[in-house]
This record gives C-alpha cells, structure tokens and sequence, in this order.
C-alpha cells in the first residue's frame, strides 16, 4: 500500500492528510514530544515538495481530569488555561518550523459537533451499552478518582505510596480498589466506593474488522504484532464515559456523564481538518473522510499510544460510517544521553528552553539522522549531536558553498560558468535523487541522510582535488575556477535541494545565496549561466557552552512539571512530590536467574590504557584475562587517568559480542556504576584476584 508507493511527480498529486498525536494542554512541549513532530513535519514536507496535496492539521487535546484539576491548582478557568498553552504551544511548533496547516483545539464547536455525530451514529447502530460500575470516590473533593489519583499501600509488596494501578516497586498491576490504605492523591481523603452508571463502547464488535485491518500491509510489523498479542488477550469493552465534575462534552442524553477524553482526541484531528476547510473554501471535508474517499490519511503517534489508535480509533470510525486512517505511524520514545528525560540532570528540556539556547535546525537534522520506520527508542546523545551536526551540515554541507562562493562573486560578479566540469559526476548526484525520495517516503530518514552525506563526501573530494584557491594563483586559470567553483555551487544546491525538509530555514537561506527557488524536481535542472548572490555564513558550528547552558537552565525548571492526561505517569496534584532519590535511576525491571548466568564476568588486568584520539568520554584500555588480551573503549575518561590505570584489577564482561566503534573494536565491557562525570567507579577486586578467575 502506500508503504510501497513509489513517489512520483509525473503521477497525479496524490491527496494526503497528516497528524501527529495532540499534545495535551497541561504543560509545554518538550523535547521528547518534538520527535513525533518533526518527523511528521519532514515526512509533510517532502510529500508537497515532490508535488503532492499534503495537509498537516493538529489541536491541543483540551479535556480529561488532570487538566481540570491543573486549572483549579492555577487558580483559574480552564477554558482560560488551555488557551494561554495553545497559544504557547502553537509558538513552539512554529519556531521548530512544524508546519502545521492548521492548529485547533479539541474544546471546540467543531470536536463537539462531530463527537456528538460519531456518538450518536455509534448508538443508533447499537455499539454504545449501559453498565453499572462501582469505583472509587473522594468524598471531599466529590469526585470519582481515575486510577492514577488513588495511591496507596501495593497489595503484593507492600510498598507503600503506590498508584491505583501499578507498583513501581514490584511491578504489579492491580485496580485501586486493590489498594491498601488508599488515599485521594487529590485531597488525601480516604476513598469510598461508590456506584455509577457508565457508557461503553462495543470494541470487540469489531474484531473481524480490526484483524482484517491489521493484516491489510499498511501497518509497522511491530504494531500488527503488538496488535495480534492483543486479540489473543481478547478486546474489551470500553469505559467512554466519565461523572461530573469533568472538563469535557456532556454525552447526549446523559445529563452529568461526559465524553471520557480520550473518546474525543482523535475526532480532533477530524475537527482540526474541518476548521481548516471552513478557513479554506475549496478543500471538502467529505473528500478526506467519507467511507469511499480515495484521499491518503496517516497518523503519527508515539509507542505509548498505539492502543487508542490502532484498535479504538478504527473501530469508533467503521462504527459510526467514516473511513479508516491509511496508516498509524508509531515512534519511539527518546532518551537523552542514554537515560530517560531527567529533571534533576537537566536533561527534561523544554522546546522553549533548547530555543533559546540553540538553532531548531540542529535537532530536526540530528533527529532525522537517527530516525527510521520502527518503533525503536532513540538516543539525544548531546555530544553525539553536536559532532553529527558540526560534521555533516556546517563540515561538509555549508562548507562546499563558502569554499566556492567567493571566487565566483569577486571573479565572476556572481556569474555560475555556462560549462558543466564533471557531467557524469553531477548526473549521478541527479540520480541519487530517486532513491533518497523513496527512503524520505518510507520514512527511513536515517537512510536518506546516509545517502546525502556520502554524496557530500564526494563533493568535498572533488573540491579538494581541483584546489580552485591553487588555480586562483595561477595566471590563465580564471576560466578553471569557474568552472570548478561552478560544480561546485551545483553539487551544494542538489544536496540543500534534497536536505529541504529536514533544514527548511537552511534550505530556505541556500534558496536566496542560490537566487533559485526549489522542487524536488528541479534537481534536474542546472544553474548553468546563471547569476546567485553573494554568500553569507549559512550556518554556525554548535556552541557546546550552549549545550551546558541549557542544560543548567533545564535542570528543575518548574515547567518540567509537565502531566500527560490519563496516561502512565504521575497526576499534576502530585507529581511535585519529587524526592531527592530521584538522583539516582530507578532499578531497572526484574530479570531471571538465568539471564543473568549468561553474562560472563571475569578479572581483568589493565595492562595499558590510553586516550583516543577524538574522543570526549573513551579510553581504551588493554585488559588482561589470562588466556588472551582484549582491546575494550570504556567511557570512563571523565572520572579515570589512564595512566592511574595501569597496572589495576577490574573485572569485564568477556562474552559481550565484539561492537564495532568508530575507534576500532571493542572487545567486551568493563564494570562501572555512577552517575557520570567524575563519579564514575570502576569494580575494583582486591589484589589477590588472579586475570581470568570467573566471577560468581
Ligand atoms: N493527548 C495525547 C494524544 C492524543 S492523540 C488523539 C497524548 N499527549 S502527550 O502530550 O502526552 O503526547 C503527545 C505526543 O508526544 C505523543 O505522540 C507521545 O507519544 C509523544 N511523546 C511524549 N513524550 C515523548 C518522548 N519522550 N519521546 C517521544 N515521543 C514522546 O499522548
Ligand atoms: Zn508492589
């Protein structure tokens, strides 16, 4: 299906429709969030610059408990807060240049029309059942309590301070009446439970439809797997509505029971779009959402979500007589330097704080280098980012213009040479083009920046070969340096024509320094005899104190006080709880016996250690192990002297598979625990170890 369509200009323009997930509006978008975003942006971008009819809508998701009882925290209406964060919001997208055709909110007439439609339809065909639960109520603030504002004593350790619907400490997943000595995260009341008559939506009614829909090739295999796991389990019937006091829509019919929030997210990005077309007089709603509509429409959503969107979402649209999304495209989650966002290490950086401390363009381009078409995490490694960027875009991209821009203004008053030096070299810079549109289209935007970055190689290679700044010197060579500077100039301008949606403000620059105006298409034209003006510097190499900056200004920012509504994570009226424990990393989730047997952990002498070259963090060491000697890099240099090293016992993994770095092999793993920085402590065994003993 589209997975597999082949991006074409000479095909009619295809009629697409984007979304990401809607942020929700309790809090500023952060870095993590802006992954999601940015690759949807570049995926928009390269579908209308190839030409197609691409549109790209979002809204903040306005509703749900959390961001009720956020507002009443602030002191204010939440009509009113959720104004000033989509205000904030919007800000935010558009400075990471996220362009967005349309920015709505879900607390809207149009989300309330068509969440009413959809309910409405889903009744009348018989989908919506009446059933009375019991669940638990906080008989102070006189309100139900959704599972994550019920903590309490786990019903299987024993820990205490705990969810309603998980232990943090043991793992296990309960519901809140489970607890022992719940209390309301909200007022500390002791909860009651108390009956109420809820609505739900029939989703196993539709599990041919969804099984069919999962097999149909346009999903991620991860996601049709995660889906098949979940039939086996068996669908459920789903809760939809929520008691008052709610910040939501009122169900017809149902006085005091609202639409749950997450029953009128998605229909957002239905209702962003109608806004849109209200704006726009010649785009037809119905042409994007009728069951017959041959218009393309794809979700981007983060891992944490697939459920809604993938089993929920198709079904409310099948049910209530819309079609169903082409695709839901799931992302990962991003960890920065290694280990989940944290306050306390600075590293929950907020969209607004990297802005004032960084160019937008660094982290599209960074995250484009490390995103492809699966689920998998991805690392913000900052010194990784700062070398990929300084390298690639400023090293070999903006380098080959300022390198041949100035001989062809102050020789050649701007004038590009009529002659082509390397046509075979510039037809196969042409060619590649087929094949980075096909990894922009697969979203393997990884691959394609791969690609352009060897053909950048490529062009500095020619450059340095020619010397035009050699042949400027010589007498008689004007017309060579023309020429070379002019290959040159239109190398540059097919790689900033193919780097477009992932640098817009770059390209954008490239666009005027070049007096051109770009397609993907016209990458198969050359500025032959044709006048650009004058080069300015495009880009500057990242700032590293910058980088400390941000980090210093991110760490316990009270915006970092951020709540995803109704998700797996802490509740606004208690996430400021933050102990100082949170220094150090939970520990990680349980593993067997036997999976521990399988790491082999031996003594190991260092027998030498030195620096490596171009590298912040390593050292390689030499260890000894008896039998042989292996050739480890550990990132270790902040806190360790190699020289201090020499001659000490540690203990290493030996069976880790050998990995490839950028500075050789390494050859296993040695042990250390710490936060990082000077606190990093190798295992140290007493003199007396022999190299080679196995550890147990
Ligand atoms: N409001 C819901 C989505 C409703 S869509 C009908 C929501 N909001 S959110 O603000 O919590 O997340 C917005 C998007 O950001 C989601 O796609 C989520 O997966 C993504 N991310 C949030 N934190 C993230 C990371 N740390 N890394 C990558 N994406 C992350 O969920
Ligand atoms: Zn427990």
């Amino acid at each position: 299906m589209a997975e597999q369509m082949a991006p074409s200009t000479s095909k009619a323009p295809r009629r697409i429709l984007v979304t990401n997930a809607l942020p929700y509006a309790n809090g500023p978008i952060h870095i993590g969030h802006l992954l999601g975003y940015i690759q949807a942006d570049i995926w928009v971008r390269f579908q209308r610059l190839i030409g197609n009819e691409c549109h790209f809508v979002c809204a903040d998701d306005a509703h749900g408990t959390p961001i009720m009882l956020k507002a009443q925290q602030l002191g204010i209406a939440p009509e009113v807060m959720i104004e000033q964060m989509n205000a904030a919001h919007q800000q935010d997208f558009a400075d990471f240049a996220v362009s967005f055709d349309n920015y709505h909110s879900t607390h809207s007439p149009e989300n309330k029309e068509l969440a009413t439609l959809i309910y409405k339809r889903l009744r009348a065909a018989g989908y919506i059942h009446n059933r009375v639960i019991e669940q638990l109520y906080d008989p102070e603030k006189e309100m139900f309590l959704p599972d994550r504002f019920v903590k309490g004593t786990c019903p299987d350790c024993g820990a205490e301070d705990q969810y309603g619907d998980n232990c943090d400490v043991c793992g296990a997943t309960y519901s809140p009446t489970d607890l022992k000595n719940p209390r309301s995260a909200v007022s500390g009341a002791v909860p009651e439970l108390r009956e109420s008559e809820h609505y739900f939506f029939d989703l196993p009614a539709f599990g041919d439809m969804l099984q069919a829909w999962t097999t149909s090739g346009s999903l991620q295999s991860e996601m049709a797997n995660k889906l098949n796991e979940w039939f086996e389990q068996g669908l459920q019937q789903w809760d939809i509505s929520r008691d008052k006091p709610y910040f939501g829509f009122e169900i017809p019919d149902a006085p005091g029971k609202y639409f749950y929030v997450w029953l009128d997210a998605p229909i957002g990005y239905m209702s962003s779009f109608k806004n849109y077309c209200e704006k726009h007089g010649d785009l037809e709603f119905n042409d994007f959402w009728n069951v017959d509509s041959d218009a393309e429409v794809y979700h981007f959503i983060g891992k944490d979500i697939i459920y809604f969107h993938s089993l929920f979402w198709p079904a409310m649209l099948k049910g209530a007589d819309f079609r169903q999304p082409t695709s839901v495209w799931a992302h990962g989650f991003i960890t920065v330097n290694g280990t989940k966002m944290s306050k306390s290490k600075g590293t929950f950086i907020m969209a607004r704080t990297y802005l004032e401390h960084l160019d937008p363009e660094y982290l599209r381009y960074y995250f484009a280098t490390k995103l492809s078409s699966r689920i998998d995490d991805l690392d913000l490694n900052l010194t990784d980012f700062a070398q990929r960027v300084n390298s690639d875009l400023v090293g070999k991209v903006v380098n080959i213009a300022s390198r041949c821009a100035g001989f062809i203004s102050k020789k050649h008053a701007g004038m590009l040479s009529e002659h082509i030096a390397e046509p075979e070299m510039l037809a196969e810079f042409q060619a590649a083009g087929e094949s980075i549109a096909a990894a922009y289209e697969q979203r393997e935007f990884g691959k394609a920046m791969r690609e352009i970055m060897k053909l950048a190689d490529r062009a500095n290679e020619y450059i340095a070969v020619q010397e035009p700044w050699q042949l400027a010197k010589q007498e008689g060579k004007e017309q060579e340096v023309q020429n070379v500077c002019s290959m040159g100039i239109h190398l540059f301008r097919l790689l900033m024509i193919y780097l477009t949606p992932v640098v817009p403000k770059l390209s954008a620059d490239a666009q005027l320094f070049l007096n051109d105006s770009f397609s993907w298409e016209s990458a198969q034209i050359t500025l032959t005899g044709h006048k650009i003006n004058k080069f300015k510097a495009l880009m500057q190499r990242v700032p590293t104190e910058k980088i400390e900056s941000m980090l210093e200004a991110s760490k316990d920012s009270s915006a970092a006080n951020t709540v995803p509504a109704e998700q797996p994570a802490a509740p606004a009226a208690v996430s400021s709880n933050e102990s100082a424990a949170s220094e150090f990393e939970p520990i990680a989730s349980e593993i067997e016996f036997d999976d521990f047997a399988k790491v082999d952990l031996r003594v190991a002498k260092i027998v030498n250690a030195e620096h490596v070259e171009g590298a912040d963090k390593l050292i390689k060491l030499t260890l000894d192990i008896g039998t042989e000697q292996r050739q480890v890099f550990a990132g270790i240099k902040s806190a360790y002297n190699p020289a201090d090293l020499i001659g000490q016992l540690t203990v290493m993994v030996a069976n880790l598979k050998p990995r490839k770095m950028r500075f050789g092999m390494s050859e296993g793993m040695v042990l250390a625990a710490g936060p990082g920085g000077k606190e990093i402590y190798i295992l140290n065994p007493h003199n007396g170890a022999q190299p080679g003993q196995r550890v147990m």
